[in-house]
């Protein structure tokens, strides 16, 4: 059993736990997700790693309440526990591999939307602490759904905040800062990495693509069991299929097809949905477990 240390609930709709996860703890990186069960017979539910503490052997995750599942796990308090808590799964953000030198002389910008703010924290984090400064850019519906202000504030270079409705700081979406930023304050970016919601990071790859900066996506929004063998998150990264747990989370957010990828999570909700991309897709529909070729 994991025991959940710590229950909050940051914004409307929004939990942040604590669990004890020892042996994650140890092994994850950012950019890696885990998969939570509550009981025996629970839904799988792969969440993003918001932040890791190796010597007190924690995870936190964050999570927004979209179905059943979700909001059963929303209930859980200090001192329940999970079943299952498994990982960490994924491959680790690319910029971990990255030479220290020349990350150091890397402009990164980092772009977070609502509950996608939570995967970019340890991102932003493992940076600062080997002394890199990444430009952040958070956007909220609202000031009520901004989430780990302080956090963030703490380990990004320059953090812009911006919510659609202009409740709090800039008003308007990400893309709108972006543009700001580079076309009106002349920044400079080697790359972007976008994580939020599907139609957020397409817009934002459209918009990088324009002003050519090269960008990194997170597809967690479309997996559903997180092992390869279901394949909801099938989706093509240019001319390739690709699934989002095993051969991601994240992919060059120019050579995503957004479109598709969101269409076919629409099917896939239904039955008959899944049926039909079953026939279509043939052999490709899963992707197996990512180690059996
Ligand atoms: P939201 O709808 O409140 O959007 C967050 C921000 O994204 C907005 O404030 C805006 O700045 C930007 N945005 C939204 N639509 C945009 C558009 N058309 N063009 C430009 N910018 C746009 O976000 P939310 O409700 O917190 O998000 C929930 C979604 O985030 C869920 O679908 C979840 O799956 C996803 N999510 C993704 C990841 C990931 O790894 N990619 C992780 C956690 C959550
Ligand atoms: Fe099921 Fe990736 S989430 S195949």
């Amino acid at each position: 059993m994991y025991k959940i240390l710590k229950a909050e609930n940051p914004a409307e709709n929004i939990y942040l736990m604590d669990v004890e996860a020892p042996r994650v703890a140890r092994h994850c990186e950012p950019g890696q997700f885990v998969i939570v069960k509550m009981d025996e017979k629970g839904e799988r539910i792969p969440l993003t790693i918001c932040d890791y503490d190796r010597e007190a052997g924690t995870i936190t995750i964050v999570f927004q309440t979209v179905g059943a599942s979700t909001k059963k796990m929303a209930e859980l308090k200090t001192g329940d526990s999970f079943s299952d808590f498994v990982g960490p799964l994924g491959c680790a953000s690319e910029l971990i591999d990255e030479d220290l030198d020349s990350l150091k002389k890397k402009r990164i910008l980092f772009v977070a939307g609502g509950v996608g703010t939570a995967p970019v924290y340890p991102q932003v984090k493992w940076l600062h602490e080997r002394g890199v400064a990444a430009d952040v850019i958070v956007g909220a519906k609202n000031k009520d759904l901004l989430i780990l202000e302080e956090e963030m504030k703490a380990v990004a270079g320059n953090l812009y905040i911006t919510t659609d409705d202009g409740s709090y700081q800039r008003k308007g979406m990400v893309t709108e800062v972006i543009k700001d930023l580079v076309q009106n304050e002349g920044k400079v970016y080697d790359v972007c990495i976008a994580i939020g919601p599907m139609i957020m990071m397409k817009f934002v790859s459209l918009l990088t693509k324009e002003l050519n900066i090269p960008t990194v996506v997170s597809m967690n929004p479309i997996m559903v069991d997180g092992t390869g063998m279901c394949g909801a998150c099938r989706l093509m990264v240019g001319s390739e299929v690709k699934f989002a747990c095993v051969d991601g989370p994240e992919f060059d957010g120019h050579l995503v097809d957004f479109d598709q990828a969101m269409k076919r999570q629409q099917q896939y909700k239904t039955e008959e949905g899944r049926a039909l991309l079953k026939l279509q897709e043939g052999d490709t529909h899963h992707g197996g477990c990512g180690n059996c070729n």
